[in-house]
């Protein structure tokens, strides 16, 4: 099954949003199998957000998100990578749908409380950036043969 990289970023971690956050993804049916909370170095933060150095907003974004707790997370089933974009909602949360996290529960761009991974190579780089290959949790849930219908 795909796997994605998903972040409640510092303002979602400071506006008590963990857990709306992650029942959404749990009730939809993907399975959560890494998750840790830490502060990441603003080095650490630039390598995340490598692809966008060249934008005028890449030190603010980096800044903020080396301010405070980040909550990380592996999330698995299939289909996640896209369809977790498509729970996260736009980029800018001003054109985001209602109903989806960033539709829902921010107003800016710059404090949009959340990322995902935006395609398989960036969410197995992504995952390898985040999680030691040991902090990742294989395991059968219980769950998957009613949501695949499948012995
Ligand atoms: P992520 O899931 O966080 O990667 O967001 P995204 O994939 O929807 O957008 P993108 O990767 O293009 O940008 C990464 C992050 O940079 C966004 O989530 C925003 O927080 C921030 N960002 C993007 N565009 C702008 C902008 O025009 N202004 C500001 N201030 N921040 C921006
Ligand atoms: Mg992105």
């Amino acid at each position: 099954l795909e796997r994605t990289f998903i972040a409640i970023k510092p303002d979602g971690v400071q506006r008590g949003l963990i857990a709306e956050i992650i029942s959404r993804f749990e009730r939809k049916g993907y399975k959560l199998v890494a998750i840790k909370l830490i502060v990441p170095s603003k080095e650490f933060a630039q390598t995340h957000y490598h692809d966008l150095k060249d934008r005028p907003f890449f030190n603010g974004l980096c800044d903020f998100l080396s301010s405070g707790p980040v909550l990380a997370m592996v999330w698995e089933g299939e289909g996640v990578i896209k369809y977790g974009r498509k729970l996260i909602g736009t980029t800018d949360p001003q054109k985001s749908e209602p109903g989806t996290i960033r539709g829902d529960l921010a107003v800016v761009v710059g404090r949009n409380i959340i990322h995902g991974s935006d395609g398989p190579e960036t969410a197995r780089n992504e995952i390898a950036l985040w999680f030691e290959p040991s902090e990742l949790v294989s395991y059968a849930s219980n769950a998957e043969k009613w949501l695949y219908g499948v012995n």
